[in-house]
């Protein structure tokens, strides 16, 4: 592994004026939904030593957590940071009263969790709003319109969208012109980026991906027989259960040798391998707790040789003759 150099760690979304480093923190761990033992002074600390780290970019939304509980820790986290901050938020989608992620992208609703998510968040303006998601109920140029009015209200500097496919993204970017557009990207999921990155290359819109870790299991510390916690709601994805699991340990295995051989964790090979991806501009990866974090900033220090990432890139192919990965 080579040391890079500072420009490489950095990255202007689309045509904005924000420029971020490549690893952003995300936030809905810590809204503690999925993720179990969750505390806001653990989220609190996790937040501000990834300041101190360099890690300039938030990724948080109106649906994350209950009564916005990840907002609210990052409010509290910035309020006496002099640092700046580009703080990301999504609106079209909140938490019903189980808990349960729901769409709702109706204009009025959108401008309403906007407003919403600028009192919890304490900032007149959220630095780049997202559309969450296209709500099957609302037609895509609605939203399209909803966001494009909280941007010219003031509420947001930037627009963004994310899970969407091509025709979607054209649709919306015809209406309200977005500089980056959120997708899942993993060594097991690259259809996503694959469809959407000859149409976000010539429009300059920044690809910004999530699940890079794949939700902690390419972090490679579950091993081969690792049991997960009873609530822990992992258990329901496909790729940790079964022959999934264990083609994936296969290939953990091999990125644990890797790492070991290259002096980094494997979750820091998985993060510079995502980074080396040509069309990646910039990956959101979640954490609970500073170690986490501390841990993933390095990633961005590191720049994997051409033979490295070919190596890698082959056996992720020897994994997906296993078939279809889902998260
Ligand atoms: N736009 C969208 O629709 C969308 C969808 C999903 C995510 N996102 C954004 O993208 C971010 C990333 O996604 P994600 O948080 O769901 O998943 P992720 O980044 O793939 O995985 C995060 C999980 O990995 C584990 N982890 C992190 N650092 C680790 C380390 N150094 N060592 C061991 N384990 C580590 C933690 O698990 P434990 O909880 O077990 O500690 C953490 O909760 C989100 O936080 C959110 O901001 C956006």
């Amino acid at each position: 592994m080579q040391s890079s150099s500072v420009t490489d760690s950095t990255t202007r979304l689309g045509r904005s004026d924000l420029t971020v480093r490549r690893i952003g923190l995300g936030a809905w761990p810590m809204a503690g939904i999925t993720s179990l033992g969750v505390t806001d002074e653990d989220s609190i600390a996790t937040i501000r030593r990834a300041l101190d780290l360099g890690i300039d970019h938030l990724d948080t939304a109106y649906s994350y957590g209950k009564d916005g509980r990840s907002d609210r820790v990052i409010a509290a986290a910035l309020h006496d940071r002099a640092e700046r901050v580009v703080v990301a938020s999504k609106v079209g989608a909140y938490l019903d009263s189980q808990g349960v992620w729901t769409k709702d992208a109706r204009p009025e609703s959108m401008l309403q969790q906007a407003s919403e998510v600028r009192d919890r968040l304490r900032l007149e303006t959220i630095d780049l709003m997202y559309l969450h998601a296209p709500d099957p109920n609302v037609p895509l140029s609605e939203s399209a319109d909803a966001l494009k009015r909280i941007v010219e209200l003031g509420w947001a500097r930037w627009a963004g969208i994310c899970n969407v496919n091509r025709p979607q993204l054209e649709d919306f970017h015809r209406r309200c012109p977005v500089v980056a557009v959120q997708t899942y990207f993993n060594m097991f999921q690259q259809e996503s980026v694959e469809d959407l990155r000859d149409f976000c290359r010539s429009h300059s819109i920044s690809i910004v991906v999530y699940w890079a870790l794949m939700k902690g299991m390419l972090a490679g510390r579950m091993l081969r027989d690792h049991q997960l916690d009873p609530l822990d709601r992992r258990r329901n994805y496909p790729i940790y259960q079964g022959e999934q699991w264990q083609s994936a340990q296969d290939l953990l295995d091999r990125l644990r040798s890797k790492s070991q051989q290259l002096g980094c964790t494997v979750a820091q090979l998985v993060l510079a391998w995502t980074l080396a991806q040509p069309c990646i501009s910039v990956a959101l990866v979640g954490a609970k707790r500073p170690e986490q974090v501390e841990e993933t900033a390095r990633s961005m220090e590191f720049t994997l040789q051409n033979d490295v990432l070919a190596t890698i890139d082959n056996w992720i192919a020897d994994c997906k003759q296993h078939g279809a990965w889902k998260l």
